[in-house]
């Protein structure tokens, strides 16, 4: 199995915030292919530690190397290349750009990655297909429900095909039934190799869709546990054992 991302005792302190770590010595490795869930309280750490590991923020103290590179000793501009190629992003509320189409929405990392706008467009193509979204492309994101928002989101967050998806509760915005969808996309995603970390306050989606379920409790991790067999390990496994097969 790859390694994909390493933490080893990492702490973020904030400046001029509680003198309580809000990330407090973590260690914890994700290989390829894993579909991981962060779940505890508000304030527990999830985010900040999301953040950590995407490169938006350094840790105060331990080291994260995200394949194999130490995030914290890339300079600003090497380390914003990195997050355009290597992570994929995508928040509770979207941030999508509401005066844009939905394909322009889903080009703009590839034109800040500066890959070529025919490359560009045929990912951008596939994804909305994937997605379910080919029939939206020109339309403005304010005609579009939440889950159609999230999933051009997604589609935003792979065009520079990322090792890494992280996704800051991702459905937290959304209605249950659209929530599953949301979910079901990711775990397609994910049976096709994509690692996928995702924050949830939701236990009951976590233990649906996640292989694996990392707990934070005051920046700690108080639980870690896995939960069925990640793709790279037994692709057919994780088929069976999908969800909501049956509902249309
Ligand atoms: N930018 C910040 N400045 C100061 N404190 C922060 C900042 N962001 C988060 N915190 C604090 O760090 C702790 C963890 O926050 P966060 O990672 O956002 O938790 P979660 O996502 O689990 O709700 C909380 O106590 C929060 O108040
Ligand atoms: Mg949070």
């Amino acid at each position: 199995m790859t390694v994909m991302v390493e933490l080893t005792d990492v702490r973020k302190l904030y400046n001029g915030g509680s003198p309580q770590a809000a990330v407090d010595g973590v260690t914890l490795t994700l290989q390829q292919g894993e579909f991981t869930a962060v779940m505890g309280s508000s304030g527990s750490g999830k985010s900040t530690l999301l953040n950590l590991i995407a490169g938006l923020d350094r840790p105060s103290q331990g080291r994260v190397l995200v394949d194999g590179v130490d995030v914290a000793r890339l300079s600003e501009t090497e380390l914003a290349r990195f997050r355009r190629t290597r992570i994929g992003f995508i928040f509770q509320f979207f941030n999508l750009l509401n005066n844009l189409t939905v394909l322009d929405n889903i080009l703009i990392p590839a034109q800040l990655a500066a890959v070529s706008p025919a490359v560009a467009r045929d990912r951008a193509t596939a994804l909305m297909h994937e997605l379910g979204l080919a029939e939206k492309q020109m339309l403005f994101p304010g005609r579009l429900s939440g889950g159609e928002r999230q999933r051009v989101a997604i589609a935003r967050a792979l065009i520079n095909q990322p090792l890494l998806l992280l996704a800051d509760e991702p459905t937290g915005a959304l209605a249950s039934r659209a929530g599953e969808q949301v979910m079901e996309r990711l775990t397609e995603l994910n049976r096709r190799g994509q690692t996928i970390l995702l924050v949830t306050h939701d236990a009951k989606l976590a233990a649906a869709y996640a292989s694996r379920i990392i707990t934070l409790s005051d920046g700690r991790v108080a639980d870690d546990s896995r939960l069925k067999a990640s793709p790279e390990v037994a692709p057919s496994d994780v088929l069976r054992l999908r969800p909501g097969e049956a509902s249309p």
